[in-house]
């Protein structure tokens, strides 16, 4: 019998988390024969709620949850942690400027960057959620001296998951006809689906859709603004379809891309593609045997290189910011 997978969720009492949580339990995130070992980082308001999420997985009898454990104290949560979601963050209110909203998640991602620095297991993988989840990603890293920087990664699933969803409405085809999109840059308005060298049934996509209006028009803006048309038709913010992409980063991430595919995470930047070292950026990855490399050698036309660098500049600009903070 396997040892279970110590998994620390964190904002485990919100909305993302309880759609995240009973999934995997349920062996969506690492794999219908491991066992998961849960542990539940959130604020000390919070933890009564967390307590009846607990209460709830017990009642659903699940036969690879082995253990659940509640904490408001990092270095508990993160203790012995192998997989990390960083879900919890502090969101943007009214009147909010960035250097609040970057100060009040460095207040959180910096102190759970040192706990899992301290405390985590030695193959600790740490996917960020929370926004904003690149720069928040960052925090962390650079908290986290004695982790290997590419342990650190935040999400562009729901984005790749997303632009793969509109691709498949427009040609008509089913999702699983789509190969090797890829998100390039932030987390945010800036993020950039390129379409040029995913394969539709094999054929170029590009081609396929024989639109450049519609990719520039349509679904770029689509893709890049699905998080508000969420919020607006909902009237809260995308949760299951988060929690969802969550644990297709994870599960790519240990068990590995497909023969001829590629997938979309935000991890430190090697300089490749032009995109400064040091950077979390999203990029087109391959992942095997638990760890993946940025696909080299695409060519990248004047279209993508301009959207590229717009969401490259963010990032660095988010990153001056945080420097200027002290938070890294
Ligand atoms: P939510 O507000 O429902 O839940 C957040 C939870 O985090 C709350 O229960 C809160 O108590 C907890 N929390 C706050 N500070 C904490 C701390 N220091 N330690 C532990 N827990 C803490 O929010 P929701 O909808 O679950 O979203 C969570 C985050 O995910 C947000 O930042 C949201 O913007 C982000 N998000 C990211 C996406 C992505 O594609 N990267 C997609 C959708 C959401």
């Amino acid at each position: 019998t396997r040892t279970p997978v110590n998994v620390t969720v964190t904002g485990a009492a919100g909305q993302i988390g309880y759609a995240l949580l009973f999934r995997i339990a349920a062996g969506h995130l690492l794999g219908a024969d491991v066992p998961v070992n849960l542990r539940l980082l959130e604020i000390t308001p919070a933890l009564k709620a967390a307590e009846g999420t607990a209460m709830e997985l017990d009642d659903a009898a699940f036969p690879l949850l082995r253990g659940i454990e509640i904490s408001d104290d990092a270095n508990v949560a993160f203790d012995g942690a192998n997989v990390a979601l960083l879900v919890g963050a502090r969101p943007r209110t009214a009147g909010m400027e960035r250097g609040d909203l970057l100060s009040a998640n460095g207040g959180i991602f910096k102190p759970q960057g040192k706990a899992i620095n301290d405390h985590a297991a030695d193959d600790i993988k740490v996917l960020v959620v929370g926004n904003p989840a690149n720069t928040n990603a960052l925090i962390a890293r650079a908290a986290a001296p004695d982790v290997p920087a590419e342990r650190f990664t935040a999400m562009t699933r729901l984005d790749h998951n997303r632009a793969i969803a509109q691709l498949a409405k427009k040609t008509g085809v089913q999702v699983a006809d789509i190969k090797r999109m890829t998100i390039w840059g932030n987390h945010s308005a800036t993020q950039y689906p390129d379409v040029f060298h995913a394969e539709i049934a094999g054929k170029k996509a590009a081609e396929v859709v024989n639109d450049e209006a519609w990719l520039a028009e349509t679904f770029i803006p689509t893709v890049a603004k699905r998080g508000a048309a969420i919020i607006e038709a909902r009237g809260a913010s995308s949760a299951a379809s988060a929690a969802s992409a969550a644990l297709d980063h994870v599960h790519t991430w240990v068990n590995g891309t497909a023969d001829g595919d590629w997938t979309s995470m935000a991890v430190v930047s090697d300089g490749s593609y032009g995109v400064p070292e040091g950077l979390i950026s999203s990029f087109p990855v391959t992942t095997k045997d638990g760890a993946y490399e940025i696909v080299q050698g695409l060519d990248i036309n004047d279209f993508s290189r301009a959207r590229i660098d717009a969401s490259v500049k963010e990032l660095e600009e988010e990153r001056e910011a945080v420097r200027s903070l002290d938070l890294i």
